[in-house]
């Protein structure tokens, strides 16, 4: 039998964190944008029950962006370390990194905000949460076409 390369296992984890983090992520972020905000508009009530449930989803929220991101850096390192990308590829990975960094930098709009802070004051960098969603599912699709047109090198991965 051949020994085990950790180097593929870290590699198979690794995609495997960032494309489970990559559906909570955008999973629930569309279903707070579509079908959970939108309520806020009805009664009092309703709208307390909308936040109630953005607080309670708050640490998964923040959990799969930490995960999003950290994975995601790990992944670009290995992917331009193995000196196979081309121009077309590393062009394509710069428009998905930043697409992902400047939706998880303005996620935290779909959070709920502190009491003290519900009048309009601006605070931290905000999008609107529809934006914020077509720059998630940009660099979701971007990350699906890189894998499938640019494959990892196949003699790096499990066998
Ligand atoms: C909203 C944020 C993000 C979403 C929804 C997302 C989604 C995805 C998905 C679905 C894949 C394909 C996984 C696979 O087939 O193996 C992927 C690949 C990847 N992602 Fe992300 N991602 C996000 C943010 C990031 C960030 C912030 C970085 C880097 C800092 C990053 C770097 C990568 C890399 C390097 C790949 C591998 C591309 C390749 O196969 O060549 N991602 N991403």
């Amino acid at each position: 039998m051949e020994p085990i390369d950790p180097g593929a296992v870290v590699r198979i984890v690794l995609r495997l964190v960032h494309a489970l983090s990559a559906a909570i992520w955008l999973g629930a972020g569309a279903y707070l944008v579509f079908a959970l905000l939108p309520l806020r508009r009805g009664s009092t009530a309703v709208g307390d029950v909308v936040r109630a449930s953005q607080q309670q989803f708050r640490r998964w929220w923040v959990g799969s962006s930490a995960l999003l991101l950290g994975s995601g850096v790990a992944l670009m390192f290995d992917r331009l370390a193995d000196g196979r990308g081309t121009a077309t590829y590393v062009g394509l990975l710069v428009i998905k990194v930043g697409a992902g960094v400047v939706a998880l930098a303005a996620s935290g709009g779909l959070l709920p905000r502190p009491a003290a802070n519900r009048v309009d004051t601006p605070s931290g960098f905000r999008l609107s949460g529809r934006a914020v969603l077509v720059l998630g599912a940009l660099a979701y699709l971007l990350g699906v076409l890189l894998s499938v047109i640019y494959p990892p090198d196949p003699t790096a991965g499990w066998r």
